[in-house]
């Protein structure tokens, strides 16, 4: 993907010049949302990718459609009610496997790369932060479960706000506790939209495309893409 202003190539590799922190979505870019339904024994093998799909495909919907009727559930509830969606579509619903997994997605696994890469980052000085629609409770739940928490910054919730990605009010949300410009931030996220979004909204963003994604065709451009967050810390130049 082409790369624009205030990035710098040095040694073969394009940087992104004048970053202070690397912000991470969560679900996803951080944490396996599909690690739920693989550890899950009571969904029969065949039905795990599927449930999984259509679970997180309605979630997202839930987001944006909550968001936009100005009828705000958290993302506890949202979550529930896309399983409940999910489950009920693939003739499996039921009480017992609804509470089994929503307890799974408190402790998703992380992304083998996850710790290092942050370790990474805060050694060559940069602040590191989740920026998610997580509630505050999910969030510290998934970052305990993986060990990330003494890596990590700041750990922010959309929560804070009552609107979901793609709002600007949740990206603004991010800048103000985090103190900085949205120049000063580069912004990592596995999913197209949300990483287009926070392009639109002025942060600099390398979108981890560990889904094979198509491009979207919506207002931002990522300045990077990258398959696993392995690649990060070799674009980011820190802010002298
Ligand atoms: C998040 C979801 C949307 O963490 O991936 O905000």
């Amino acid at each position: 993907m082409s790369i624009e202003t205030g990035a710098v190539r040095e040694s073969g590799a394009t940087r992104l010049r004048g970053i202070r922190a690397c912000v991470f979505d969560a679900y996803g870019t951080l944490f396996d949302f599909a690690s739920a339904t693989a550890r899950c024994d009571d969904v029969p093998a065949d039905l795990r990718a599927s449930l999984s799909t259509l679970w997180r495909d309605k979630q997202l919907q839930y987001t944006w459609l909550r968001s936009l009727q100005g009828d705000y559930a958290d993302f506890w509830q949202v979550t529930s009610d896309a399983l409940d969606f999910a489950l009920d579509s693939l003739g499996i619903a039921n009480a017992p496997r609804h509470a089994r997994l929503m307890d799974l997605y408190m402790t998703l696994s992380a992304f083998p790369e996850v710790a290092g890469v942050l370790r990474q980052l805060r050694q060559a000085g940069f602040v590191t932060a989740i920026l998610s629609n997580g509630t505050p409770a999910m969030l510290t739940a998934a970052v305990h479960a993986a060990g990330i928490g003494d890596l990590l910054d700041a750990v922010l919730s959309a929560d804070a706000v009552g609107k979901y990605k793609t709002h600007p009010r949740v990206y603004e949300y991010g800048l103000r506790q985090l103190g900085l410009a949205a120049r000063e931030v580069s912004f990592q996220s596995s999913n197209a939209w949300d990483a287009y979004a926070a392009s639109a909204f002025g942060m600099r963003v390398v979108w981890c495309n560990r889904y094979g994604q198509r491009e979207e065709r919506l207002p931002g451009r990522p300045d990077h893409v990258i398959r696993s967050l392995d690649e990060l810390p070799a674009l980011l130049e820190h802010a002298r």
